[in-house]
């Protein structure tokens, strides 16, 4: 089964052809993203219609360069009439214009050319990004069908040790959501909660403004918070009028809530570099006013105890689900789950409680948005629907 699989529920454009190994595993052959992130950093953030018009513009050339990649220069136009099986989209949640044109491409694709579709809802295709294999770009296709042999990545082998992922915790952290899963198996799953407000991305993105990041922070604050955890060494800890608190961390359920750290992220920028009075601060775009009275020693500290107080709360509910329904695995997804930190943090806070719960997270490239994770989901829960009973979905959630 290959899968021809398309992602642009926001400001990237991203293409994959994948093809489905076994239950739980597979394999990319060809992708290619196209962002327009470099429009949304000189605004401090995404303006929707900014990001429709880029996919607008991207979107057909990033389809044809992927089928380019995948049938090695050849005919695209022969190779996705004979080789693809499948059409896979996202078609929510997500920004509407974004969204519209991802779908409407999709279905063009599968009307004209007779072949089925696949509508995937992007926040559990994030926690599928665990199930893609690390492949080689350029393995070859040979008589038309894919080389399965591929070279096992470490995190790979960690992958097969566990083999059966199921069932296991999910953890989406990303700029638009926050939520935990319980996994049985493919089919079944259950919501266990979620933000009540901002996801995690969001608030280290709107945090990161105050602070003088560009958009998006969640790097930016990362590498920040490295350089002042390496500049003490490893007992670093930030001073005490620079701690945030972690909201939520021992509230009995497993809901989340970051806007408060927002705006205490901003009463400390506030505090600490005042204005002349009367004067006023600018809305924040990430490049004037806001962090421009803060040394970079002190912006360093903040990204560092903003990490913690968020990853803090993420990993303590996060295994409190995992003990709560027994299972062996937690999977991060989500663009915050490329954060490093965030990864060691938890497998340090399993080792110290004496777990055996493995921690899994998708190859860096397939935490933030990506056309493979779509392919992933699509091609292990296979459900194709009429083309004209699609439609796209910016508010859908889990059923
Ligand atoms: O999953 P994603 O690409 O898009 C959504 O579905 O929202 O996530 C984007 C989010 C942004 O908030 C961005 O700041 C965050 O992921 N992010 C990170 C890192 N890389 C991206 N957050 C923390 N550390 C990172 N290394
Ligand atoms: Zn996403």
């Amino acid at each position: 089964m290959r899968i021809l699989s398309i992602e642009t529920s926001c400001d990237e454009t991203s293409v994959a052809i994948v093809e489905r190994i076994n239950d739980f595993r597979v394999q990319v052959l060809s992708e290619t993203t196209a962002t327009s992130l470099a429009t949304h950093a000189r605004t401090g953030g995404i303006i929707p219609e900014n990001a429709a018009r880029a996919q607008v513009e991207y979107i057909i050339p990033t389809i044809e360069q992927t089928l380019l990649k995948a049938s090695f220069n050849k005919n695209p136009q022969d190779f996705l009439k004979h080789e693809i099986d499948a059409i896979a989209v996202t078609y929510g949640p997500g920004l509407i214009g974004s969204l519209l044109v991802v779908v409407e491409a999709a279905k063009t694709l599968a009307y004209s050319l007779n072949k089925p579709i696949i509508p995937v809802n992007h926040l559990l295709a994030h926690l599928y990004a665990n199930f893609i294999s690390p492949s080689p770009q350029s393995s070859p296709i040979k008589n038309g069908r894919g080389s399965k042999k591929s070279s096992l990545a470490r995190d790979e082998r960690e992958r097969v040790r566990v083999r059966d992922l199921f069932p296991f915790i999910g953890l989406i952290v990303s700029g638009g959501h926050t939520d935990l899963l319980y996994f049985n198996s493919h089919t079944e799953y259950q919501w266990l909660g979620g933000t009540r407000d901002d996801a995690a991305g969001e608030c280290l993105d709107k945090s990161g403004r105050l602070i003088g990041c560009s958009y998006p922070a969640g790097p930016e604050i990362e590498k920040k918070a490295n350089q002042f955890h390496l500049r003490g060494g490893i007992s670093t800890t930030p001073r005490e009028n620079v701690k945030f608190q972690s909201p939520l961390l021992h509230s009995d359920d497993f809901d989340f809530s970051f806007s408060g750290l927002k705006a205490e992220v901003s009463r400390f920028v506030q505090k600490s570099s005042p204005l002349p009075l009367g004067e006023q601060r600018p809305v924040s775009n990430g490049t004037g006013g806001w962090g421009e009275g803060l040394s970079n020693e002190t912006k360093n500290e903040m990204c560092y105890a903003l990490q913690k107080a968020i990853f803090d709360v993420l990993i303590s509910k996060t295994l409190n689900a995992a003990e709560k329904f027994n299972v062996p695995n937690i999977l991060l997804g989500g663009g915050v789950s490329a954060n490093q930190t965030l990864i060691e943090q938890f497998k340090l806070k399993t080792k110290d409680q004496r777990l055996t719960t493995h921690i899994l997270a998708p190859e860096r490239k397939y935490s933030t948005d990506n056309g493979a994770m779509i392919g992933a989901y699509a091609a292990l829960n296979y459900d194709p629907k009429p083309w004209n009973e699609i439609t796209a979905n910016p508010e859908l959630y889990f059923a």
